[in-house]
């Protein structure tokens, strides 16, 4: 008690600094996102005045924590060195990325996704988001689902769990194909389910019409380049009385999905290093959805989209963040010409 007497106010502005720093933890990783994007997609790159702008803002966020031991006069916990060594660190990661296209970034970006995704089974929202796909879905025994962009193939498993169904997952990246191998690796080997490495309009395109029973998409449809061609496809090889259940962020923002998470499990679930690995590729998601080539439409757009390519969209609500503020949609849809049998 004595030592906390003498020194409390030492303490001052290293409280300070960890209230800063989680304040801005967010917003630094945000800004960070935005600058790597900005510059790789060209929106901004490095010869315009606005990536230095954001460059500079980047940097002050950065600072902002140090600011209580300059005010108390206190040396400072980092050195001027550190500072330097980050900044050039960055321009080069800058430099290197000016030579990356976005096709490439978003490669990248998978790749580097498929080792942290299952980190999302900490997850209560995502956990129920899978399981309310699969309850819309209504699977029975000997059906033949597809499950598009199927990433490390949790809503496959959970397909699997339900009924005595065939399940085919397919997904352009390589390394959640290879999550979803080791995951699925008895079903694979019972030919229960089977994983396809390919673009999803590729390959849906190589499929005959009216062969499968249920289509799932869940979080795949932001990064569909060409919606309308993928609900086309679904609508060509879905049988007469099938359906497709679809979930997809509709707006960005993560409180409701993390208030969702506290509501249901305990706050220990987030602190998982692959957790941290999402939410920080989730900001770059973000970025790019900015930037192009990923998108988050409007409820009123999708359902549009569904319309224009003569599907019939139902039971229309949120999730992921609860079902009232969810950030995602999720709907069913069935063919138009159904309703005539
Ligand atoms: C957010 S993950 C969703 C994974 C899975 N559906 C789930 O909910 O667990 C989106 C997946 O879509 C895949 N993807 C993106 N564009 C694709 C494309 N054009 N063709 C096939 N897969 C694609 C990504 O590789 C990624 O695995």
């Amino acid at each position: 008690m004595a030592w906390l007497k003498d020194n409390w106010q030492g303490l001052v502005p290293w409280l300070m600094f960890i209230v800063i720093y989680i304040a801005t933890f967010k917003l630094a990783w945000k800004k960070l996102a935005d600058l790597v994007v900005s510059n790789a997609t060209r929106r901004h790159g490095v010869f315009s005045w606005r990536f230095w702008w954001q460059f500079v803002e980047y940097r002050l966020i950065l600072l902002a924590p140090y600011i209580p031991f300059l005010v108390f006069r206190e040396s400072m916990p980092t050195t001027v060195t550190k500072i330097i060594f980050w900044w050039v660190i960055l321009m080069l990661v800058m430099g290197i990325l000016r030579f990356v296209k976005t096709e490439r970034l978003t490669k990248i970006l998978w790749w580097v996704y498929g080792y942290m995704y299952d980190g999302l089974l900490n997850f209560y929202p995502y956990r129920n988001l899978v399981n309310n796909v699969v309850d819309l879905m209504e699977v029975e025994d000997g059906h033949k689902v597809l499950e598009v962009g199927c990433g490390t193939g949790n809503v496959m498993q959970s397909l699997l769990d339900r009924a005595d169904i065939i399940v085919v997952g397919v997904d352009s990246s390589k390394s959640m194909i290879r999550q979803a191998q080791r995951k699925l690796h008895h079903s694979l080997q019972t030919n229960k389910s089977s994983l396809i490495g390919s673009d999803a309009l590729v390959y849906m395109k190589s499929l005959p019409s009216q062969s499968f029973d249920r289509i799932s998409m869940v979080n795949f449809l932001y990064a569909a380049q060409n919606r309308l061609e993928i609900w086309a496809e679904c609508l060509r090889i879905i049988k007469p009385e099938g359906k497709i259940v679809v979930t997809t962020s509709t707006e960005g923002g993560s409180r409701p999905i993390i208030q969702e998470h506290l509501r249901n499990a305990s706050w220990v679930q987030l602190v998982s290093l692959r957790l941290i690995g999402v939410v920080i590729i989730d900001f770059f998601i973000s970025e790019l959805a900015k930037a192009g080539p990923f998108e988050f439409p409007t409820q009123d757009v999708l359902l549009a989209e569904v319309r224009e390519c003569g599907g019939i969209y139902s039971k229309v609500s949120r999730v992921y963040g609860g079902a009232e503020n969810g950030v995602n949609i999720i709907f069913s849809v069935i063919a138009e010409d159904e309703l005539k049998f």
